[in-house]
């Protein structure tokens, strides 16, 4: 194989460590060496191709931990695939996704996780890993975790919401915590009350309450915040480590602060929606709400306070997008007269490194802690650092070049996901992706998208690096 070498000169480098002028050598997909601008030493490198980075940032490919690409949820499938969502999210200046493969009930994590490597097996354009849903924590599951932990699937997530369909009992979560603890795996959790929740669902319906705002209302803040509290004892009980996903209610970030100031190895996520959106969305007349339903749902705005100070002090640590989008026509229509009925889950893939690039303008957050709760804490939480979440001799050359200075608006209109609205329409962002690199491959090229399907690949993960 003749050797490729790819110089990027001139920009700033930014990791989550560091910011330096710096030139970047890649040779063969990784990153060969990295030099100070003008050096002598980065003078004499020569390389095949030459990318000009002046003025701009040079980050690490973003790390979205979690996504859901053609998910199935209420009767229907999310509207990207593997090949469609992927590609949107090169498009953001995110180079690797961990995806959710799901054990459905009364069938083992395999065939799940064989149906999930299926739909992705030459489809990405980036690279992709998997955490494992478990549906029905059986002997035969808990047995299969270990087996998983080996083959790189080291983390798997349990419902406490959702009855009937992925949730798991307190006995069930324990003992999957259990085997985690033995077997290195991490438990992320989706922490609501569900049995309380379908309680208050009913009751509303009942009264007539069925428009999309009623989603919110129902899952109470009180009732994320309840059972976050229960997972992170169940997690102390177990001695397991605990990874709550999705965490949108300032009760709940206090759950995690307490937790973590006992010394605890707790981890929050949250998403850029519960930072940047609120229940007044949820409220949009006419049926629109609809197009803002997930869960945990929206806050009202002054959680989200709460949030960037869980995220500057580190009681959060990571940002995904939980990606799982459903179109408004023909999908979230389906809860027309219903709100229970309304596919759960938010487009977001392509607006996570923009949204928070945004929020360093904002002064919510500094640079580095950017490319850290974006790309370096996701990679060590989910195992695949120092490959992927930084710029370094031996990692993976999954590289953005990001123009600080541009200036966009989100819009449907532009996008690259494949969903039929945008819940950012038309909201402003400074800064703007310009050039992406995957395996030292320009998959974005000054804005046009030079990737293709099936150059991602599957990365089998190590176990958590965040401990
Ligand atoms: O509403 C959401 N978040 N949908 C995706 C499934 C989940 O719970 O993460
Ligand atoms: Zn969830
Ligand atoms: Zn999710
Ligand atoms: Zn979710």
């Amino acid at each position: 194989m003749s050797s490729t070498r790819t110089l990027i000169r001139g920009g700033l480098v930014i990791t989550a460590a560091e910011e330096t002028h710096a030139d970047v050598l890649i040779e063969d997909g990784r990153i060969a060496a990295l030099a100070a601008h003008g050096s002598d030493a980065a003078g004499a490198w020569t390389a095949d191709r030459i990318i000009d980075a002046g003025g701009k940032y040079v980050v690490p490919g973003g790390v979205d931990g979690h996504t859901h690409m053609e998910m199935p949820f209420g009767g229907t499938f999310a509207s990207d695939t593997f090949e469609t969502g992927t590609r949107a999210a090169a498009w953001g200046g995110t180079t690797t996704i961990v995806d959710f493969a799901v054990q459905s009930v009364g069938h083992s994590l395999r065939e799940g996780l064989d149906a999930w490597y299926a739909k992705a097996d030459g489809n990405c354009a980036i690279d992709y890993g998997f955490h494992m849903i478990l549906s029905d924590v059986t002997e035969r599951s808990l047995k299969e975790m270990d087996r998983l932990v080996e083959e790189g699937i080291t983390s798997f997530k349990l419902f406490m919401a959702y009855p009937g369909v992925f949730y798991s009992d307190d006995g069930r979560i324990l003992r999957a915590m259990q085997r985690a603890a033995g077997n290195g795996g991490l438990i992320m959790m989706h922490a609501e009350n569900g049995i309380a929740i379908d309680v208050l669902v009913e009751q509303a319906l009942a009264a007539g309450h069925s428009d999309p705002r009623y989603h919110g209302e129902v899952r109470r803040a009180l009732l994320e915040a309840e059972a976050t509290h229960r997972a992170i004892q169940l997690a102390r009980v177990a001695g397991s480590p605990l990874y709550v996903v999705h965490v949108s209610a300032q009760e709940a970030v206090a759950e995690l602060t307490a937790a973590r100031d006992l010394g605890l190895p707790v981890f929050g996520e949250t998403c850029p929606q519960y930072l940047f959106l609120s229940t007044d969305d949820l409220a949009r007349p006419g049926f629109e709400g609809a197009k803002y339903v997930c869960s945990t749902p929206l806050r009202p705005a002054n959680h989200q306070e709460a949030l960037w100070r869980g995220l500057r002090g580190n009681d959060l640590q990571v940002v995904s997008t939980d990606h799982c989008p459903f179109c408004f026509t023909g999908q979230k229509e389906l809860g027309r007269g219903d709100f229970s009925k309304i596919p759960n889950g938010l487009p977001g893939v392509e607006h996570r490194m923009d949204l928070l690039h945004q929020a360093v303008v904002d002064g919510h957050i500094g640079r580095r802690r950017w490319i850290e709760i974006a790309c370096a804490a996701p990679a060590r939480m989910f195992g695949l650092y120092p490959r992927k979440g930084t710029i370094a001799p031996g990692a993976d050359a999954d590289i953005v070049l990001y123009d600080p200075h541009a200036e966009q608006v989100i819009s449907a209109e532009t996008h690259h996901m494949n969903v039929d609205y945008s819940v950012y329409e038309g909201r402003r962002i400074t800064g703007q992706v310009e050039t992406v690199l995957s395996r030292g491959e320009v998959v974005i090229d000054r804005r046009t998208y030079t990737g293709r399907a099936g150059h991602g690949q599957y990365i089998a993960r190590a176990t958590c690096q965040y401990l």
